[in-house]
């Protein structure tokens, strides 16, 4: 039974019904926010310990004030959702978790830099290449992306040597000139052109923004040695949430101010990027996200209660106001 009809039947009954009603709503209802903040407190404690500052200094309190930032965490969130959605555990999925956070904040630092996107804020403080120069900026987003790869090779227990190597070639070829690289390139070479088509605009947020997001969902699965069947449900689940978070990404920019976002608003219009509100307008570009997030969440109708976690994020994707 849904939410809405229980809400219905409820205004009909006696009191003693009423109780029964108000159980099965606990079942059907799905507290989205104390399960982000309970996946948020493990991932912080796990990311605080990942890096210890050592000699040379510099280079890892670089690395530790971008990636200790805060930030809402959802491509760790939705590697641990995945792993638990396929029989897997927090623990197996923790290191590779971590590492998403990790490449993430690399593509943020990098994204950040004057060659790129040149901004001075992001998660509610000065940029990396503001506090430590551009030089060492760039050097911690190469020391945080090399590491993952060490992290989740070194740290992840109780998952198969073979289901640990799909994870990182997956991770790689999503982060690589084939993934986010290969977006990122396109999205600066189409920076201030006049009719870019919808085809290349999907493409670039496909790959600069979708292809971790997909990764993140893919890995947490592979590590708990999903089969085929219910990997292609997440993965088409993924591609899906993928493309509508850089859309909402893209209608934030414009909408919410720089206090809500934690980073400067309005630079896609000022730096001439081509977005879906530069295509379609807010309004229709919010229209198709949700239509993106209906589409992800039928793949996994099918899972019952154990995809609760995962429906709910896709909610969270367009609701989202930063
Ligand atoms: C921002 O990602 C960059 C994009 C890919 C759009 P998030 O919106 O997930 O940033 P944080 O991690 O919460 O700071
Ligand atoms: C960034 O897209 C994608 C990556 C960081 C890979 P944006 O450039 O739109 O992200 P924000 O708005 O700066 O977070
Ligand atoms: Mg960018
Ligand atoms: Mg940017
Ligand atoms: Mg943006």
């Amino acid at each position: 039974m849904n939410t809405k009809v229980i809400e219905r039947s409820l205004e009909n009954t006696q009191p003693d019904q009423h109780q029964e009603f108000e159980r099965e709503i606990e079942k059907v209802t799905f507290d989205l926010k104390a399960y982000l903040s309970e996946k948020r407190v493990q991932v912080e404690a796990a990311l605080e310990e990942s890096i210890t500052v050592v000699y040379p200094e510099k280079i890892y309190e670089a690395m530790r004030y971008s990636l200790l930032a805060g930030g809402k965490r959802l491509r760790p969130i939705l590697c641990l959702a995945s792993c638990e959605l396929s029989g897997g555990t927090v623990e197996m999925a923790l290191p590779t978790a971590c590492a998403l956070e990790m490449i993430h904040t690399m593509s943020l630092i990098h994204d950040d830099l004057p060659a790129m996107d040149n901004d001075d804020y992001r998660r509610g403080r000065l940029t990396n290449h503001k506090v430590y120069g551009e030089d060492i900026a760039i050097l911690a987003g190469d020391g945080l992306l090399a590491y993952a790869f060490e992290f989740i090779a070194e740290k992840t227990k109780e998952v198969p040597a073979e289901q640990v190597l799909r994870v990182v070639a997956k991770l790689g070829r999503a982060v690589a000139a084939t993934g986010l690289v290969g977006g990122q390139v396109l999205d600066l070479e189409h920076e201030g052109q006049q009719n870019v088509d919808v085809e290349t605009l999907k493409f670039i947020h496909i790959h600069k923004t979708g292809a971790l997001l997909e990764a993140s969902v893919v890995c947490g699965a592979l590590l708990a040695g999903a089969n085929q069947e219910l990997l292609q449900r997440l993965r088409s689940y993924a591609h899906n949430i993928g493309l509508a978070f850089q859309i909402i990404d893209d209608v934030l920019d414009i909408t919410a101010t720089t206090e809500e976002l934690g980073k400067t608003a309005g630079k896609d219009l000022q730096a001439q990027k081509v977005t879906y509100p530069s295509l379609w307008g807010i309004e229709e570009s919010r229209h198709q996200a949700q239509k993106l997030v209906d589409l992800a969440k039928a793949e996994l109708a099918d899972f019952g209660n154990r995809a609760l976690p995962l429906i709910a994020i896709a909610d969270y994707i367009t609701a989202r106001t930063n």
